[in-house]
């Protein structure tokens, strides 16, 4: 019998609902805040306040696209945290009311395993090779930096985070000193792929073990930019491309420097990144570098399954439904993200 699972992501400022069959994505729907842009980054109150407003036309927009009845689903999953607090409330309040009415089993997802399980989504018709246990991820979002080591769908070690900022915060910080847009991720991706990576040095930070840290990058960056731009009031425009590819080439650097020591240390099978950076064309083609070096298959995501998607939540959701692992409408959600990420 098939198993249809409905996943629910509000933990920061999307608004998504999905429904999957086994691992397979039956329909994706992404609210994504507009609200935030004028701000420069999430306010988290305006952005519950718009989770509230999209929940209910996103869920009914998701049965519809997978043509399923909410009769047929057979669990709930949501994303319980890390994330935002009133965010995470909106959704977790709305699947555990959807599945208390039709009794049908809830299923709390950690985001952080969630952005690891979408390397494990099929689309439509299409199955695609899956990642192998043990493998190192390197899981690069706009709140998390995390090099882990998966051992099972559900064991996932963290051998390195960020003990500042991470790696999305890194670009979208960047792209704010140079006057772009909000989330600057994707302008930086853009704008690089016609500049010179090389045309600016910028040092980064080489902390021992697999830590990150990439607050002192962002700090050199501005005060860069700002005696350059003394010189020359035009100086952000006339560099432009050359300034979005060298920070995205730091960042590269800083992120595939640990993945390099981590393939010396642990014995892997595959390579995967997942998390909103790993859209990120410089970070994908370093990465099949590596891969290629160190004779390893990389995974990755594709692109709309990089940034938060509900999806994500869903496969973590039928994995956790095919053990039994259920939760009550009591689990609280929770901000921050977990020393070891286990179910
Ligand atoms: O995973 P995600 O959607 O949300 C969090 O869980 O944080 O990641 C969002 C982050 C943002 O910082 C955004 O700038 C970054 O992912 N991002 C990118 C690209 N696309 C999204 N960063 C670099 N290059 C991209 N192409
Ligand atoms: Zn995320």
């Amino acid at each position: 019998m098939s198993v249809y699972i409905l996943g629910v992501e509000s933990s920061c400022d999307d608004t998504s609902a999905a429904v999957i069959e086994g691992t397979e994505i039956l329909s994706n729907v992404i609210a994504s805040q507009k609200v935030h842009a004028e701000y420069g980054g999430v306010v988290p109150e305006l952005a519950s306040r718009a989770h509230q407003q999209n929940i209910i036309p996103v869920v009914d927009t998701a049965l519809k696209r997978a043509k399923i009845h909410k009769k047929q689903i057979s669990a709930i999953a949501y994303t319980n945290g890390p994330g935002l607090l009133g965010s995470l409330l909106v959704g977790s309040s709305f699947a555990k009311a959807m599945a208390y009415s039709l009794d049908i089993p809830l299923i709390e997802v950690d985001h952080l395993q969630a952005h690891v399980l979408a390397n494990f989504l099929d689309k439509s018709g299409e199955h695609k090779a899956k990642p192998e246990f043990p493998f190192l991820c390197l899981t690069v979002s706009g709140g998390h930096t995390l090099l882990l080591k998966v051992n099972d769908y559900f064991d996932m070690e963290i051998l390195g985070r960020t003990i500042d900022d991470a790696a999305g915060e890194a670009f979208d910080k960047a792209a704010k000193i140079l006057n772009l847009p909000y989330p600057g991720g994707p302008v930086i991706d853009r704008l690089a792929q016609q500049g010179d990576p090389r045309k600016f040095d910028f040092s980064i930070a080489h902390l021992p073990e697999l830590d990150y840290s990439f607050s002192g990058l962002k700090t050199s960056f501005l005060y860069f930019v700002r005696d350059r731009l003394k010189e020359n009031p035009d100086f952000i425009q006339d560099n432009l491309a050359d300034l979005a590819a060298s920070i995205q080439y730091a960042i590269i650097r800083s992120l595939t420097d640990k993945v390099k020591k981590a393939l010396q240390q642990y014995d892997c099978k595959d390579l995967v990144i997942a998390g909103g950076v790993s859209a990120n064309s410089g970070l994908r083609g370093a990465m099949q570098q590596l891969a290629d070096r160190y004779h390893r298959i990389l995974h990755v995501p594709t692109i709309d399954l990089t940034t938060d998607n509900a999806a994500m939540i869903a496969v973590c959701g039928y994995f956790k439904y095919m053990k039994g692992e259920f939760s009550n409408i009591h689990a609280a959600p929770y901000s921050a993200a977990k020393n070891r990420l286990q179910a």
